[in-house]
This record gives structure tokens, sequence and C-alpha cells, in this order.
């Protein structure tokens, strides 16, 4: 079980969406301002359609903050939808959507819970529900900079425009529309996104997150379900459209001799063990090496189009084109933010597991102390 747990509730379209966030030790001041810039991060980025438009998502504290801090209770959270003023009338009585969309949740949500309105599958399904995880992220964030772990999500492909500069620092992505460190390749990214807007279509594209001052020893190689490149790859795997997952190296790995690819290890008074390269990504045999923990996500492209594929009607089983509703063009920039957020969320559980007390007084004891010897026990 892991020790930071949460869950989510709300529609997209509904009053609000809610977090309960269970696991967090007491004495952690929780600014709502910061958890607002993630989710607003969460919102930007070139190519999102009209709805972020109308929201502006804030977070409203309901339980376990006192104070401003952490009281070592649950944590309670909602994001309202602004555009709940827009449904709240027409709720339950708006026209059934009986055409499911390819590549997205309508048809497989439909036939498993029986639903014969696809409206009752895509509220759920949508992307909006990641709002309430950049919640438990940013908080999760704030936890982890109190170790002076930092945590960045950053784009590295749209389409088939792509880069290989990394930004060091929030700072530089923050204002690119595409949080995105290459300036050089920003027109061209945005010519792509406009081309396929113009053309009805749709973008994927691929996003880096990377978390650095991880201290080694985070996750376990002794049993399956708490290898830390697997707890990584299921939190970065859940977010919608994230269909390929790359640790360090990851699929170059491959055709790489074993000489050329291991990250030979060093040894410094001032610092410890480290490595001279990271082909690892932080990460041998489900624990954290104590360098850089990086990962790579492969987003398909949005599967609502504004020139729809064809699709059948769900009554009449007829051939029909698949409905058009208001959607991004591609929201990899985005998706970025929810990498680093769901990053984050892993970190701060692995990290409470590995340094864990009730309240954080005790974890900075632990780990202050343990660092003073760079975490070694020999
Ligand atoms: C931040 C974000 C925004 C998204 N926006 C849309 C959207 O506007 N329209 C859409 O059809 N899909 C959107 N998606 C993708 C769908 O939610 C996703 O493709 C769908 O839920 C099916 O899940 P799957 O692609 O993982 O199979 C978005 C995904 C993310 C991460």
């Amino acid at each position: 079980m892991n020790t930071l747990r949460f869950l989510t509730a709300g529609e997209s379209h509904g009053p609000c969406l809610t977090v309960i966030i269970e696991g967090l030790p007491a004495g952690l001041s929780i600014e709502p301002s910061e958890i607002n810039t993630l989710l607003k991060r969460r919102q930007g980025g070139y190519g999102r359609g009209k709805r972020m438009e109308i929201e502006e998502d804030r977070c409203e504290i309901e339980g376990g903050v006192r104070m401003g801090k952490t009281l070592g209770s649950p944590v309670s959270i909602k994001i309202e939808n602004k555009d709940w003023s827009n449904w709240k009338d027409k709720w339950d009585s708006v026209e059934p959507i009986l055409v499911p969309r390819p590549g997205h949740a309508d048809l497989p949500g439909a036939i498993k819970y029986g639903h014969s309105d696809i409206r009752n599958v895509l509220e759920r399904s949508s992307a909006r529900e990641t709002a309430a995880r950049c919640v438990v992220g940013s908080i999760a964030k704030r936890f982890l900079s109190i170790f002076e772990i930092d945590i960045l999500g950053y784009l590295l492909a749209i389409g088939r425009i792509k880069t290989e500069e990394r930004p060091e620092n929030l700072d530089e992505i923050i204002n690119s529309p595409f949080f995105c460190q290459d300036k050089a390749k920003e027109d061209e990214m945005k010519k792509e996104v406009d081309k396929a807007e113009e053309e009805g279509d749709s973008l994927g594209g691929i996003f880096e997150v990377r978390a650095t001052g991880i201290p080694p020893g985070l996750g376990s190689y002794v049993h399956w379900d708490r290898r830390l490149d697997a707890k990584i790859s299921f939190a970065l795997m859940s977010i919608p459209a994230v269909k390929g997952i790359e640790i360090g190296s990851g699929f170059s790995a491959a055709e790489r001799r074993g000489s050329a690819l291991h990250d030979e290890i060093l040894y410094d008074e001032e610092k410890g063990f480290y490595r001279k390269t990271n082909n690892a990504g932080g990460i041998e045999g489900g624990v954290s090496n104590g360098e850089a923990i990086i990962a790579r996500c492969a987003m398909k492209p949005i599967p609502t189009l504004r020139n729809p594929l064809s699709s059948c009607h769900i009554i009449t089983k007829e051939k029909t084109p698949a409905p058009i509703i208001r959607s991004d063009i591609s929201a990899v920039p985005a998706a970025s933010v929810v990498g680093e957020a769901m990053l984050a969320i892993v970190l701060a559980d692995s990290f409470m597991e590995r340094f864990g007390g009730d309240n954080l007084f005790l974890i900075k004891e632990r780990f202050f102390r343990e660092r003073e010897k760079n975490f070694l026990p020999f």
C-alpha cells in the first residue's frame, strides 16, 4: 500500500472536481497560490481549445489544513468548474451522444458501464480530471522542495517537430507557448499546430520529466510492485493519451553495448558515490541511485477531430462520422505539467516510505541526519 494516496471525483462539466489526499505528514504548509500556479500551467500551452479560455482553475481547501498547515488528517481540496454555470440547467436533459469517437474511451466505456448515452463516459474519461492530480502534484512538489528535490516537465516534440534541448529550470520555459527550451523551434511548432487545426486534425508529441536532488535508496528491488521505475511508469502511463514511456536511455539502450551504456561508478569525499553518465535515468534495480531521474512520454494525437473519422451509431449501428466536440488540437505542453505532477506524487510517496514519519519534523530529522553521511550505511 502506498504511503501517500489520493482519490479524485468529479465530471468534466459537473459542478467541481474534488481530491482527497491521505498520508501527508502533519506540519506541511500548504500555499493555495502555489497550487493555482501549477493549475494555470496545466491550462496553458499552444494548441488548447476554447474550454481553457472559460476555466480559471482555483483550489479551495475544504479539510485537513489549519492555520495554513496540514494536520496529518486527510486533506480535501475542490476545484470549481466555471463551465458548470453553462451546464447546470441542461445537465440532466442535454441531447445524448450516440456516436463514439475513435481513440477515446467512448465505445469501450459505454460497453463496460452499459451507458447508451456516451456523455456518461466522456464526462469522467476527459483529461479535465488531471487538474485534480495537479493539486496533489503541487503539494508533493512543495514537500519534496524542503529536501531540495526539484521536478520539471518540458516538451521535446510536437508532431514531427523535435528538439534535443533541455531547460535547466522552470524560468527557461515558463514563457514558452510549448513549455520548450528551444526558442528557435517555436515558429515551426506553431506552424505544425496551425496546419493541423486548419485541416481539422490533431497532434501528439513527446515530453520529458526530470527530478533532481534525489537521494539514493527510493523504491526497492525486493518485490515487483515496489520498483521505482515501475511505479513511475504506471503513474505516467495513467495520463490520458500517453502511450509510451522511456526511462533514461529507454529504447535506444537496446541497440548499445553494455560497455557503452552502463554508468561507471565514481567516488568523491564531498558527494559520495556518483556517475559520469546517467543512461540509467537515475534508477538501477528499481532503486534510485542518486542521479537525476529522467523519463520521457510519447503522447498520441488528440482523438476528437474537427474533420472526424468514421464511426458507427451505437443503437442503429449505421456508419456515421464521429461527433465534433469542443477540443484541444494538441495538449502535449499541458501533459508535461501533468507528468511533472505525477512524478512528484510517486517520488513524494517513495520518499515518505524511505524517510517517513507522522510529522514533517521527524522526516526532516531523519533525512538531514542521513544526508550528512551521504546516505551511506558503510
Ligand atoms: C492535458 C490533456 C488534455 C487533453 N485534451 C483532450 C481534448 O481536448 N480532446 C480529446 O479528445 N482528448 C484530449 N486528451 C486525450 C484524451 O483524454 C485521451 O486520449 C482519452 O481519454 C483516451 O485515453 P487514451 O488515449 O489514454 O486511450 C487530453 C489529454 C491530456 C493529458
